[in-house]
């Protein structure tokens, strides 16, 4: 009886991951780095001086906030990788723009109760309406360009 309760609660839990869709570091966002940019910025190649080869947590990524808000804005707006290069799908950038929008700025000032799975659910129009820069000015503790 008590192992049926536990089976269902585990069953539970996983349709429940699996339903959400919310992109994980590891599983999602990790593997986009490593398809589309490692050839020139990782694995030893550091192209523009760049080099992935020291993030594999996220708390790593947490450590560089001014670096990957350049990444983050390179993604978003299409400027890596190169053009002439194997292309991320529009759907692919946005995950990881918003996930890094996410991990970088957790407080979405503008969004009741801002979870992570939250943000998954904006349609199009949301997401290109919200404000073009941070909310949360005062969290970036680098200076602004
Ligand atoms: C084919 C090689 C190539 C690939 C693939 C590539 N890049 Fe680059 N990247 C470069 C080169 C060359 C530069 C430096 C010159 C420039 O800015 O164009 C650069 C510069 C950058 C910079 C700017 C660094 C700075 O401090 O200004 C960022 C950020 C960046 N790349 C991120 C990425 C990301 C993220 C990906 C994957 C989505 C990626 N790149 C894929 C070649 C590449």
């Amino acid at each position: 009886m008590v192992r049926a309760a536990l089976l269902l609660l585990l069953l539970h839990a996983t349709v429940l991951s699996i339903v959400s869709g919310t992109p994980a570091w590891k599983a999602d966002v990790l593997p986009f780095f490593e398809n589309y940019c490692y050839d020139c910025h990782g694995d030893g190649t550091e192209k523009g001086d760049l080099s992935l080869d020291g993030y594999f947590t996220e708390a790593s990524v947490l450590k560089d906030i001014k670096v990957w808000d350049t990444i983050k804005y390179q993604v978003e707006n299409w400027v890596m990788p190169p053009p002439n290069k194997a292309q991320p799908t529009p759907t692919e950038r946005k995950m990881v723009a918003t996930y890094l929008e996410n991990l970088l700025y957790p407080c979405d000032c503008d969004i009741p109760d801002p979870g992570r799975t939250t943000i998954n659910r904006l349609n199009r129009e949301q997401y290109d309406a919200r404000p073009r820069r941070h909310r949360c000015q005062t969290h970036r503790h680098f200076p602004s360009r």
